[in-house]
């Protein structure tokens, strides 16, 4: 029986360009997949206009009307359970999932960074990048586990810091690189072609 196309779930806080560019990636065919739904913190994300062009549910959960993060969390499950998703993409989502989401997805949350990780978690990646003085950074993707970007890295892709660079352009150039890595992380998912045993993250 021929495998139905991989149910995905992308959670954004704003721009959206990763959403953009997992979009792109099954529009062209190379992954075998579809976006059910796109989830948002941020009901002005220009992800959300992303998703409406191209006919993708999105919807926004309000934090504010969450008493904690844990029924925040409990909303976000829901959606996700309700459409049957079998990986989710945080793409620029900037909140910290509740270990209970973590562990309920377990193996099926994916994030991108911009950095090498383990250099530079969290906030402000590029930004620590350049004032710490790297001469090479990048962007990972990695699976998701109970801390902050410190899941088995799945794929990274390394940019060159030049004398010129600002935070502008650094980020650009390692932008291009997410744009990437992210769709080709996601197609080797949906292929079964991540094997994940403890840290490391093996691709037959
Ligand atoms: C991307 O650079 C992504 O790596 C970063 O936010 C940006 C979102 O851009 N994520 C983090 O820093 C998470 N720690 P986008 O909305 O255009 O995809």
């Amino acid at each position: 029986m021929k495998k139905l196309p991989l149910k995905i779930a992308v959670l954004v806080s704003g721009r959206g360009s990763n959403l953009q560019a997992i979009i792109d990636a099954i529009e062209r065919g190379e992954i075998y997949g579809k976006i059910e739904v796109v989830i948002t913190n941020k009901n002005d994300a220009y992800a959300l206009e992303r998703a409406k062009r191209h006919n993708i549910e999105g919807i926004y959960v309000d934090p504010s009307v969450c008493k904690s993060k844990g029924d925040y969390d409990r909303a976000i499950i829901n959606i996700l359970e309700n459409k049957k998703v079998e990986l989710i993409c945080l793409a620029g989502f900037m909140r910290i999932l509740t270990p209970y989401l973590v562990n309920k997805f377990k193996g099926r949350i994916m994030n991108i960074h911009p950095s090498l990780i383990p250099s530079f978690p969290g906030l402000d990646a590029q930004k620590k990048a350049l004032e710490y003085g790297v001469k090479v950074a990048g962007a990972t993707v990695h699976f998701v586990d109970e801390g902050v970007d410190s899941g088995p890295i799945i794929l990274q892709s390394a940019v060159h810091v030049s004398d010129k660079d600002t935070i502008e352009t650094l980020s650009e150039r390692i932008l291009k690189e997410e744009h990437k890595i992210y769709p080709q992380a996601i197609k080797l998912f949906a292929e079964d072609r991540l094997i994940v045993k403890g840290r490391r993250v093996f691709i037959p």
